[in-house]
């Protein structure tokens, strides 16, 4: 039986969770960002693990990386339908969302290992829970979770993206900061696309669906009418 799963992928800032967790309320489902559970591997990381040891040797090894998230633990904890990610037994929904995370993230999410702990995660979640999942990220349709009946590669314009993370932010929008901003982005798609492991690509089935030009509820409203099609309730 296929999962209850709605695969949302696509790059940086391209409005993946915020559709995600709006059509998951529409739907009575959950949402699962995984991005999120990345950015707590990587900020368990950088607040507990050096980088170098005395001799120069790498401490950031893919096994101090998992054994340091099994420990804490870095885990997914389900509030109101929400999977929130927690650090230790402390909610680090916004801790996760600084420069510092930003910057190394794509370094930690390109590491074999630490992907097949995050996956082993959202497949936990997905399977312990009772009506359905929709979640976003990079490789959900490709990777890990293939058969899901519904798939959907969200994309938008390099500047709208910059525009849309500088205003959630409520940075001024000006040519500079957007030129920054932009480049920023892309630096991250690029790494995220190019990497050997589970490459930021749309899956062969997967619906694509530009938001450039679509409001929030636009783009809400057309995804509820795939799964409808899709996933008969
Ligand atoms: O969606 P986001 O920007 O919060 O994701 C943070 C990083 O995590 C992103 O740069 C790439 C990585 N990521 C990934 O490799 N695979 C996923 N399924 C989700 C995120």
């Amino acid at each position: 039986m296929s999962p209850r799963v709605i695969a949302i992928d696509g790059p940086a800032a391209s409005g993946k969770s915020s559709t995600a967790q709006a059509v998951a309320r529409r739907l009575g489902w959950a949402h699962l960002d995984s991005g999120a559970l990345y950015r707590a591997v990587t900020l368990a990381t950088l607040d507990h693990l050096e980088e170098r040891g005395a001799g120069g040797g790498p401490l950031w090894s893919p096994q101090r990386i998992v054994a340091l998230a099994d420990q804490l633990p870095v885990r997914l904890v389900l509030v109101s339908d929400v999977f929130k990610p927690e650090v230790a037994g402390v909610d680090v929904a916004e801790a996760i969302r600084s420069a510092r995370v930003t910057r190394r993230v794509s370094e930690v999410a390109a590491i074999p290992e630490v992907r097949q702990w995050v996956n082993a995660q959202q497949r936990r979640a997905v399977e312990g829970h009772p009506r359905g999942v929709v979640v976003d990220g990079r490789d959900i349709g490709t990777v890990v979770f293939p058969d899901a009946p519904l798939k959907v590669f969200l994309t938008a314009s390099p500047d709208e993206r910059a525009r849309r993370r500088l205003a959630q932010r409520g940075d001024v929008i000006d040519a500079a900061e957007l030129r920054r901003e932009s480049d920023a982005l892309d630096a991250r798609d690029r790494a995220d696309s190019t990497r050997p492991v589970a490459p930021l690509k749309p899956a062969p089935d997967a619906i694509p669906l530009d938001t450039t030009r679509l409001s929030l509820a636009q783009q809400v409203d057309q995804v509820v009418a795939l799964a409808d099609q899709r996933l008969p309730r």
